[in-house]
């Protein structure tokens, strides 16, 4: 490795009447117990809760490393190597971040260490002087930075002339995030508790997520005609966490869904069954926007304006008990297909004893059970999947939204009853699965599977629902319910919430409004119980609000 620069951050040698307030105290008190090497980036692993240190590991940087002699805690002062770069610190001048130290003689401890953000303090020794100038300067640069990027009211008045105008969009604009927090052009900051529509599971700016965009960016994209590494160990991962046979990439979950329906018909015609066409899906449901994925989505607000569509659909409202479903599913039909929560609907979990009845329905004709997780799957639930929550097993699992952390991907997999579905040249994407989106896939589906991330999403999950439901008790005339599994929540209330999520905007709450009266949390799973408690006491006092509003009665 090549030192590129000498001891940039001098900690140690920092006198004591120079120090920051906030380190003062820390100075002057260090006892060096050896050189060693910090593993990983310094980010502040407390605000990604799950992400293991270890593997975030590729730069490598040296020095030496001090104990503090009251409490035992450890402080590295470091050298700067090769292959660090300073783009990784935040925006902050100090930065305290926990990191593992390998000691020569290989002993691992954790430590703390303190690094001057270069980008901000370039230099290795600062006066006080100096210091409160950097701050200054730092202060203008963002300031530059700021004055660089179209303002809100450019954007929207550029959106406004020519982009379609098929989105209601809040009035912000966002320019960075950070963990679960987002910051709009003005450097405000929010909180996020939609992520994108359940996209944005491990945050923002994750450590993981770098590394691979940092990574990958010699290939981005191949196209299907070739191989890359990293489609086939993904398949596997995902072949192997739902038990089915075999996947399809695609890029969204409308894509997802359109691709198993197709499946689903070629699969029924291989089987010598040419009527056998027509699929059974729920009252309420959202499966996207295509042609095909629209309709099978129920509801006329989607529907209407497109009509004539698919032919051949039916409708089963699960809220009717196991009715209707004999007479729905019946020797013509190809697929069933239900999201395994309704999500767009309203946050409703299916009835399990509905979901075993429907399995039974699709067994006696030989119909495909197609499973919707486009939005609650991969982790939301606390379960990889949600189906695994349920006592049915799907033949076909569609799922999207975070599976590529914020790169378009989608993928069905098939179980064996229908893997012999499609052949070569049958179905096809262009983007769909490629190396970028299917690496940082990879990542993720690790993250999932072996840390503990799933646990938190439960645990975490529980609270929420918990305080909620408190938060319902208190105001019980304007909470209805509260409803959902792990991180995917909805709270109806006995008013239109559309202004409760407009004044929670202002606030700095992110959350949506579905189906007029529910509000809708899709947070990411690394959001910490004092940011749940924190948006619940801000949300509270927002409903009473608006609960008062002329016409809310
Ligand atoms: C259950 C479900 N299926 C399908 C879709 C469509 O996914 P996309 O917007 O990625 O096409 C959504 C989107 O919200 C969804 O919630």
């Amino acid at each position: 490795m090549k030192l590129l620069r000498e001891r940039i951050f001098v900690y140690g040698t920092l006198r004591p009447s120079l120090a920051p307030p906030e380190l003062k105290e820390l100075i002057g008190q260090w006892r060096k117990v050896g050189d060693g090497f910090v593993h990983g980036r310094l980010y502040d692993l407390g605000e990604y809760p799950g992400a293991v240190l270890d593997s975030v590991s590729e730069t490598r940087i040296a020095g030496e490393v001090f104990q503090l002699p009251d409490d035992g805690a450890t402080i590295a002062a470091l050298d700067l190597y090769e292959g660090f770069d300073p783009e990784d610190f935040s925006a902050s001048l100090f930065v305290r971040r926990k990191c593992q130290v390998t000691l020569e003689d290989d002993r691992r401890i954790e430590c703390w260490i303190y690094v001057y953000n270069r980008r901000v303090a370039p230099s290795t020794i600062i006066s006080n002087g100096d210091y409160l100038k950097m701050q200054a300067e730092a202060a203008v640069k963002m300031e530059e930075a700021k004055s660089e990027s179209p303002t809100l009211d450019q954007t929207q008045q550029l959106e406004s002339q020519y982009v379609m105008p098929t989105y209601a969009r809040g009035p912000v604009m966002f320019v960075r995030g950070k963990a679960s927090m987002l910051y709009d052009d003005k450097g405000k900051s929010y909180l996020d508790f939609i992520s994108g529509i359940g996209v944005n599971v491990l945050g923002y700016d994750h450590p993981r997520v770098r590394r691979v965009l940092r990574e990958q960016a010699s290939l981005l994209h191949t196209s299907n005609l070739y191989y890359h590494p990293y489609q086939g160990q993904l398949a596997e991962r995902l072949v192997k966490a739902s038990g089915l046979a075999r996947v399809f990439f695609a890029n969204t979950g409308t894509e997802a869904n359109e691709g198993a329906l197709k499946l689903a018909r070629a699969w029924q015609r291989r089987q010598g069954r040419e009527d056998k066409t027509e699929f059974v899906a729920l009252t309420n449901s959202f499966h996207g926007r295509t042609m095909g994925a629209l309709s099978i989505t129920a509801q006329e607000k989607y529907r209407k304006p497109f009509e004539p569509l698919v032919p051949g659909v039916r409708f089963i409202d699960p809220n009717n008990g196991q009715s209707g479903i004999a007479e729905a599913i019946s020797e013509k039909t190809a697929a069933v297909i239900i999201e395994t929560i309704q999500g767009e609907s309203g946050v409703h979990p299916v009835n399990d004893d509905f979901l075993k009845a429907v399995r039974e329905a699709c067994d006696k004709v030989d119909a495909l059970l197609i499973l919707d997780e486009v939005q609650c799957g991969l982790g939301r639930t606390g379960k990889v999947f949600a189906f695994e929550n349920t006592s049915v097993k799907p033949d076909v699992l569609c799922v999207a939204k975070p599976l590529g952390l914020g790169v378009p991907l989608g993928a069905f997999i098939v179980g064996e009853k229908a893997v012999d579905g499609l052949k070569a040249g049958d179905h096809g994407s262009t983007f769909g699965g490629g190396p970028l989106a299917c690496r940082l896939s990879l990542e993720f589906m690790e993250m999932l599977q072996e840390e503990q991330l799933l646990q938190r999403v439960a645990e975490v999950g529980n609270y929420f629902r918990k305080q909620f439901r408190r938060l319902q008790r208190r105001q019980s005339g304007l909470i209805k319910e509260v409803r959902g599994l792990g991180l995917m929540v909805g709270a109806e209330l006995t008013f239109n919430g559309k202004s409760v999520v407009a004044k929670m905007l202002e606030r700095g709450f992110l959350m949506n409004c579905t189906h007029d009266t529910v509000l809708r949390f899709l947070p990411p799973y690394i959001i910490r119980k004092p940011e749940i408690k924190e948006m619940l006491a801000n949300l509270e006092e927002v409903i009473v609000e608006e609960s008062k509003q002329p016409g809310q009665d």
